[in-house]
């Protein structure tokens, strides 16, 4: 069984990179400086996608849209190029290399899609955020799931909250480290039977 995983070159990708191996999956490592055997791919470009998506020669089990960027905004100091580069990769770049691989026929019946989401991007759970662009990304992403699951028959479409984890994007403040998520994430692929559902890294469900 083989899995894809998104920026895995550093912080939770990574560690999911690393765990899946360990666990025996053939793994397709994506990254904007690929080292080894991994492919170049760069999510806020719809071009590297399809380029991505032609060159892949496996069909693909599970995927996870795990790359993300996160840029500090709050109202009245709002960014609007943050916006544009925060949906480029969060969002957009889910949707698109999901949809890149699913129009190839490089996504396997009965396989998965996990989006690397958040509880900042959840409506009925924030009280807040400090970032704007980051909250809105993810609360898009989460759309895309319920969207994709519905459309996706035999493949299962997942959002999943890592939890505050200990990467460059998670600071050094957090609780969770990247191995400890990585290995949540896979108990949770490995054993969700759902499709269309928000859970976190120990498998608890989360309201959207
Ligand atoms: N850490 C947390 O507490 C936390 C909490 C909730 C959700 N998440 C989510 O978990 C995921 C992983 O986060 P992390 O904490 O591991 O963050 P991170 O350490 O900052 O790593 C981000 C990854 O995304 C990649 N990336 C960024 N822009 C990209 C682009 N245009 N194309 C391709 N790859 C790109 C980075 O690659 P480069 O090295 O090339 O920049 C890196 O591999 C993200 O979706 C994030 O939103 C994290």
């Amino acid at each position: 069984m083989n899995i894809l995983i998104t920026g895995a070159n550093r912080g939770i990708g990574r560690a999911l990179l690393l765990e899946a191996q360990r666990r025996g999956y053939t793994t397709i490592a994506t990254m904007r400086n690929p080292v080894e055997s991994a492919y170049y791919l760069d999510l806020s470009e719809k071009d590297s996608i399809d380029k991505f998506a032609d060159e892949l020669v496996e069909t693909v089990d599970i995927l996870i849209n795990n790359a993300g960027v996160l840029y500090k905004d709050n109202f009245g100091n709002l960014d609007y190029e943050n916006f544009i580069k925060t949906f480029k990769v969060n969002t957009l770049g889910a949707l698109f290399l999901t949809e890149a691989l699913y129009k190839r026929g490089k996504l396997r019946q009965g396989g998965k899609v996990v989006n690397i989401s958040s509880v900042l991007g959840s409506i009925e759970l924030t009280s807040g955020t400090n970032s704007f662009s980051y909250s809105l990304s993810k609360a898009a992403l989460n759309m895309v799931t319920k969207l994709l699951s519905n459309k996706l028959k035999g493949i299962s479409v997942i959002s999943v909250h890592p939890g505050w984890v200990k990467t460059e994007m998670g600071g050094k403040e957090a609780p969770v480290l990247p191995n400890d998520s990585a290995k949540g994430i896979l108990n949770v692929i490995e054993e969700i039977n759902d499709t269309g559902v928000f859970v976190d890294y120990t498998g608890k469900l989360l309201p959207w």
